[in-house]
């Protein structure tokens, strides 16, 4: 709940979603009791579509955590997509390459520990897909990277957008103003084509013209 969408409304489309497979719902219940910022299922099934729906099988994923989202994009990709993890933190990543076995999709995912800003220069290609999830403060410098990577028709999707509704107050804390930045230039570059979701803490997708 992130008071984005009134609560009973909410609530009412979580009740919607299918129940997980043992492993998503290993990752959900781990990170509700120890508070790790996972995306979970609605946003989950939205990285599922959008991957599906633009064919992606190169995927470039931007802070990965314990391997949630990635396992959604994975499985949106299917077996012939690879899936970039990056994640800062090697405990994380351990954990994630348990998950991938247990989600049958480690042929799939490429671990890469370290900063994903960096990360990406380390990979050859465009993306058809980069998934952005990283630290709010950094998500400047994300378009910066991120922009340049897409093929055309590719996406830019990112987490946390509305940042709890702190975006659309007057708070000026560094994280808060670093997403306004980034929804501005999502918005105002002539080549993206940009909308947000406002589901959970607010999903942008933007399509490379
Ligand atoms: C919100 S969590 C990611 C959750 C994950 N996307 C999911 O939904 O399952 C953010 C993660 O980004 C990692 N992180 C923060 N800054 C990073 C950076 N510059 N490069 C790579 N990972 C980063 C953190 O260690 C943390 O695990």
């Amino acid at each position: 709940m992130n008071g984005i969408v009134l609560p009973e409304v909410e609530a009412y489309m979580y009740g919607l979603l299918p129940q997980r497979d043992q492993v998503l719902s290993e990752i959900e219940t781990l990170a509700a009791s120890h508070r790790i910022p996972i995306i979970g299922p609605a946003v989950g099934r939205i990285l599922f579509l959008l991957a599906k729906l633009i064919n992606a099988k190169h995927v470039f994923e931007m802070g990965s955590a314990v391997g949630y989202s990635t396992i959604w994009l994975a499985r949106g990709t299917g077996e012939s997509g690879v899936v970039y993890y990056t994640d800062t933190d090697e405990e994380n990543a351990k954990r994630a390459a348990v998950y991938f076995k247990k989600a049958g999709v480690s042929d799939q995912v490429r671990l890469l520990i370290g900063d994903a800003l960096h990360l990406i220069d380390t990979v050859e290609g465009d993306f058809d897909l980069i998934f952005n999830d990283v630290g709010k403060d950094r998500y400047p410098e994300v378009f910066a990277k991120a922009y340049p990577r897409l093929r055309p028709g590719g996406l830019l999707v990112s987490d946390n957008v509305l940042w709890y509704g702190k975006v659309a107050g007057g708070n000026r804390d560094t994280a808060t103003q670093a997403v306004r930045e980034f929804n501005r230039l999502l918005y105002s570059t002539d080549g993206l084509f940009t909308t947000i979701l406002p589901i959970r803490d607010g999903i942008s997708v933007s399509l490379k013209l």
